[in-house]
């Protein structure tokens, strides 16, 4: 059985001293959730969040970081930066980095072994755009984002993998893929999967949804047999939001 996995993107929103108050917060309103749950803060705030919740039932996340170890990467973080700091887990892929700062699937791929040869995890992040969907594509794209972002990664690794799906067109606007049409698409995820690794390896991968969920829908979206958890923007920005997400069962 796979268990549950939510995690809050606060993307760029907080500062660091809001960020340590609703931390705070969160730690005493999810000290009893058996779901596996993940905050990733800003840049800024990972530090002094990282001291609210150390020893808390809360994992640490970052929202990205650099390709290259350490060097002249002006505006960069690197890996040891977030170790040091205790961070367990770091979002790569997510949309917004591929299309505002146009990080391509060979980046995101480098950005992924660096992270696993430090024994990360990593919220991988896929998902097609809408365009893309309508014209009938969101699969293909889906198969290739993984493929690409997985090149050289192997079984074992996977472990230390987690697929986030998020379909841009549902990111912060309110429109949720219908949990059939999540579901699908999770299922497809899963058989790519299992076509690149094993059967095994495909029913041990959590594949989280990402795009507007929200605690009116969160819990129908996680009843379908392939959705192992959610990666979730403006909800998860909020105590009782996040509470309620974490505890919908
Ligand atoms: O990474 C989370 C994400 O992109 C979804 O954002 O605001 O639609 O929940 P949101």
């Amino acid at each position: 059985m796979r268990k549950t996995f939510i995690a809050g993107n606060w993307k760029m929103n907080k500062t660091p001293s809001e960020a340590v108050a609703f931390a705070k917060e969160l730690v005493v309103s999810l000290k009893d959730s058996d779901t596996k749950l993940m905050i990733a803060p800003s840049m800024t705030a990972i530090s002094q969040v990282a001291d609210v919740i150390k020893g808390s039932n809360i994992i640490l996340g970052a929202q990205n970081m650099a390709s290259v170890e350490s060097g002249a990467r002006t505006g960069e973080t690197s890996v040891l930066m977030l170790k040091d700091l205790g961070v367990e887990a770091v979002i790569l892929g997510h949309s917004e980095r591929r299309s505002i700062y146009g990080e391509s699937d060979v980046l995101i791929n480098e950005k992924i072994k660096l992270a696993l040869s430090h024994n990360l995890e990593v919220l991988f992040c896929i998902g097609e755009t809408l365009e893309e969907r309508e014209a009938g594509k969101a699969e293909e794209v889906c198969f290739s984002q993984t493929e690409l972002g997985l090149k050289g990664i192997s079984a074992e690794e996977m472990k230390n993998i987690v697929i986030a799906y998020e379909p841009v067109w549902a990111i912060g606007t309110g429109k949720t893929a219908s949990p059939e049409d999540a579901q699908a698409i999770h299922k497809a995820i899963r058989g790519k999967i299992e076509e690149l690794y094993s059967k095994e390896v495909a029913e041990k991968v959590i594949i989280q949804y990402g795009g507007s969920v929200k605690p009116g829908n969160v819990k129908e979206l996680m009843a379908q047999p392939d959705i192992d958890g959610g990666l979730i923007g403006g909800a998860a920005l909020d105590t009782d939001s996040f509470t309620a997400l974490a505890n919908y069962n």
